[in-house]
């Protein structure tokens, strides 16, 4: 039985004062211990806002796939685990799209984060162009396939499928077409893997809200959504946490 985890990504926004917002982001994750929550701040805050919500899981949103070095305006999960993060992401679409990182890089950079004590959770998704080629689930596949480090296993890595078209643009694919996927990354993990798969995590990322949120996540193998602007706001992301 795999727990329903329900992690915010702020990407590029908050400041202190944002911080506010985890405070009742906290009081209603204490309140739902039967579901999983975590929030990925921008670096600035990891410090302050592990230090505010202690019971809150806070995370990264990259980190370097070296542990220190001459790497100017990088920050390496050694650094983040020491500042209070428990997870980061890896792999995210705007990372892929506007740093270049390729597969190769994602695998080291989860890497790093696992062997700095940090959970993970890696992104893939095709673009409009792929979906619409009908390459999708071979993208997606094979993003994981070059992704995903040797002998991963569920209590460290969680999987995240958004595809890139959803993200921010209020458009979600059908439930079906989110089954569908999420069989297939569930099937390529078994096959890196073997029975290990069956205890990942795959979360659902894209234009998930209040209102989208129940349907998603009672999808066939969707264990969990990856939320961008609507965890910005205890208001908007509360409800999601309830309807896990
Ligand atoms: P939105 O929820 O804003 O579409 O962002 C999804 C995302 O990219 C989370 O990582």
């Amino acid at each position: 039985m795999r727990r329903k985890l329900v992690a915010g990504n702020w990407k590029m926004n908050g400041t202190r004062a944002t911080l506010a917002e985890l405070d009742a982001i906290a009081a209603a994750a204490a309140d739902r211990p039967g579901v999983d929550v975590a929030v990925a701040v921008p670096f600035t805050l990891v410090m302050a806002a592990a230090e505010r919500v202690p019971t809150l899981s806070i995370g990264a949103q990259d980190v370097h796939a070296a542990d220190a070095g001459a790497h100017t305006g990088c920050i390496s999960a050694a650094q983040v685990r020491d500042a209070g993060a428990t997870f980061t992401i890896v792999g995210h679409s705007e990372r892929r799209a506007d740093q270049g990182e390729t597969d190769a890089d994602v695998r080291a950079k989860a890497g790093a984060a696992r062997r700095n004590g940090l959970t993970v959770i890696l992104c893939v998704g095709e673009t409009l162009a792929e979906r619409d080629a009908g390459r999708a689930e071979a993208v997606v596949t094979a993003q994981l396939a070059g992704s995903l480090p040797e002998g991963a296993t569920a209590d460290w890595l969680s999987v995240a499928y958004e595809p890139v078209w959803a993200i921010g643009t209020g458009r979600t694919p059908t439930i079906a077409d989110v089954a569908a996927m999420h069989g297939a990354i569930r099937a390529e993990l078994r096959r890196s893997i073997g029975n290990e798969a069956d205890a990942v995590r795959l979360l659902y990322g894209g234009s998930v809200t209040a209102d989208n949120a129940a349907g998603l996540l009672a999808a066939g193998d969707v264990d969990g959504a990856l939320v961008g602007g609507a965890s910005l706001t205890a208001a908007k992301f509360v409800p999601i946490i309830e309807a896990a």
